[in-house]
Formats: C-alpha cells, structure tokens, sequence
C-alpha cells in the first residue's frame, strides 16, 4: 500500500510517498520545503506568512516527490499510483494546518482514496520507526519539540496516556529562547547544540526545574530566566564563554529530561522506548539517553534517523499506518483541529 503523507503544521511544507507492508513502512520519495529563511527575519513563525508560504509551495512539492518516483508529475496529479492520504490535522497553527487538510480532502476526493487526519505528536511518537518493522509494546515515547515535552505511555500502538508533559515552557522553545539572547538566528536549538560541542558542560550551575519533584512534568521558565541573567551578566560574551554557556544550559535540560525518563522506565517497564519531536536531533540528548539506560535490562531504544527529527511527513504516513484506522476521516468530514490533544 502506498501513501501520499503531508505535513504543514507550522513552517516545513514536507511531503513523501510511503510504502506500508505488513508491519513496516518505508519512505520512497520525500521533500521538506523549509520555510525557515522566510521566518528568520521575523525571528520566529509568522502564521499568516506561513500560511502563504504552504499555499504556494504545496503543489509543487507534491509534484516533485512524484517526479522523486519516476512518475510525469502532471499526469500522477491526475490519478498517482497512492492507496491513501495521511495529512497532518493538528495540533499546530490553524492557518497552516488548513492548507495541507485542504489539499487532502480535495486530492482525496479527486483520486477517490480514503484520507488519515494525523495527530501530529503521534507522528512524532512513530518518526524513529520510519524504515523500522513495528517494535514490541508497551512502549515509551519521549516527545521533545518546540511546543512539547511530553512522556507517553503506550500500551499498544492505538492507545496513549500522557504520564508527563510541560508547565510552562517546552524544551526546544527554551532552547530558542536562550539562543535568542545570545544573538543567534531563529531556531536557536541546532546553533546552540554546536557551540555546546567546544563548551564546558560543568562551567555553568543552571538550575535542573523539578528533576527530583517526583512527577513526570517539566518546567523550563525558570531555566530560561537563568540563562538570560547569565548572559546579561556577562561584560563581553567571548566565544569560550559562549561555547560554556550553552554546553551548560543544554546540560541542564538534557539532564531533567532523561532523569525524569529514566524513572519512568523503572517504573512504568516497557519494552520499548521512542525518542522523537525537533529537539531528538541534539546529540547530547540522544546519546545521553543511549548511555543513562543502557543498565536497564530488556528495553529497546529508538532513536530517529537524524532526518526525521524535526518535523517531516514521512512521520505522519508511519502514524497514519501504524495506527490502523484511528485517524481515519473522510474528504468531506476532516478538518483542521488546531488543539488537538492526544
Ligand atoms: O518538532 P519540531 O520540528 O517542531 C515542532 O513541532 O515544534 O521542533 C523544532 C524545535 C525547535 O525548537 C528547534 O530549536 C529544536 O527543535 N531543535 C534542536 C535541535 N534541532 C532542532 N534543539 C536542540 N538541539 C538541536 N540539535
Ligand atoms: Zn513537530
């Protein structure tokens, strides 16, 4: 079965086709339009700008994936080689949202397929199982994005509790937020992440929100408030003091995260662990989750593929297929659901 997967919940137009077999799916072809250049200027989204930005690119991206597989684009617009459609129907900014589930219902009805409204945070749960057959449950998902950090306990791949999630601040908004006082681009995260790799991890003491409280919540206000007293202290932020700066503050969220989900491993015991969201691209995070869990005996780790960390649609064909027909819709029912909760 082949799938058509859409994504535009914020500022990447991202497309692929997905082959679905049995208990694994595949990506066969995928382009990601980033429209971050676009939002720089502002330093952060602009939702009616990306709004526009997805209208414009949507069609075209379509077009080239289909060309990726070897088909004339304009004929496959017509009637492609696709068993179904999964798009993206939120959470996420509604304005863009809009514009992939527009898109699919009118696809879906033109190709006469059946059409999936993806949760987008479930397609973060399933991005380290692209290309991977589906693991052993219950399972274990550490969802680390701009708007999110969340721990999910999965009994099975259609049914999902929120055992943990923010407070305030998410940990990759924390992260640009800290990027931002230090004059970096937006997003901040992955500028941070390589300066962190020259810096002292223990030059800087930032406060661990929460980390022994019990719970399986976080709060990163706190951490970010730290980060900019920090900086502001500083008289001339050199290089070296930059470099120590973010290795510490990287630390200090690295360190609450995989606290916190290492306990809930010993406590909940799955058998299976996924890491995902934006922030799952930041080495510290992935290897220090790799090496704090490595004494706990029959769990496995899935890390993503590097390319399916940020946001990609890849992961939501794999959330649409994996899930059975939990996000199942119809062209002309599915709409867009900004606030949509797992
Ligand atoms: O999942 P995502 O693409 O979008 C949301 O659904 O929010 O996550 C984007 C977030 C941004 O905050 C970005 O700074 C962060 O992921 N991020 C990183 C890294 N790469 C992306 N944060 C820390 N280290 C990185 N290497
Ligand atoms: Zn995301």
């Amino acid at each position: 079965m082949k799938i058509l997967a859409i994504e535009t919940s914020c500022d990447d137009t991202a497309i692929a086709v997905m082959q679905a077999r049995g208990t694994s799916i595949k990506t066969l072809a995928q382009v990601t339009a980033s429209q971050i250049p676009i939002h720089r200027r502002y330093g952060g989204v602009v939702p009616e700008v990306a709004a526009r930005a997805h209208a414009e690119t949507i069609i075209p991206t379509i077009k080239e994936v289909f060309a990726q597989l070897g088909l004339d684009p304009d004929r496959a617009m017509k009637k492609p080689p696709i068993d179904a459609i999964a798009v993206t129907s939120g959470p996420g900014l509604v304005t863009s949202l809009w514009v992939g589930v527009t898109t699919a219902k009118l696809l879906a009805r033109e190709w006469d397929v059946p059409v999936f409204g993806v949760n987008h945070m479930v397609g973060h749960i399933y991005s380290s199982l692209v290309n991977q057959k589906l693991p052993e449950f219950p399972m274990l998902a550490l969802i680390v994005s701009g708007g999110h950090t969340e721990i999910v306990w999965m009994k099975n791949p259609t049914s999902w509790k929120k055992i943990g999630s923010t407070r305030d601040d998410a940990a990759g908004e924390a992260f640009d937020k800290f990027g931002k006082v230090l004059g970096f681009s937006y997003p901040g995260g992955p500028e941070i992440s390589r300066r962190a790799e020259k810096g002292n991890a223990t030059a800087i003491q930032f406060p661990r929100p929460m980390i022994n409280d019990g719970t399986y919540d976080f709060s990163f206000s706190g951490l970010k408030t730290s980060g900019r007293m920090w900086a502001e202290a500083q008289k001339k932020l050199t290089p070296k003091l930059i470099a120590d700066g973010c290795a510490s503050y990287q630390a200090a969220i690295v360190d609450v995260i995989i606290t916190k989900t290492v306990r809930a491993i010993e406590q909940y015991k799955p058998k299976t662990v996924v890491l995902g969201g934006g922030v799952s691209a930041n080495d510290a995070l992935r290897n220090g989750l790799l090496a704090r869990t490595k004494h706990i005996k029959g769990v496995k780790i899935h890390i993503p593929e590097k390319q399916y960390t940020t946001d990609n649609a890849a992961m939501i064909g794999a959330a649409a297929y994996f899930t059975k027909n939990k996000f199942k819709s119809s062209w002309r029912s599915l709409a867009a659901n900004p606030a949509f909760e797992i």
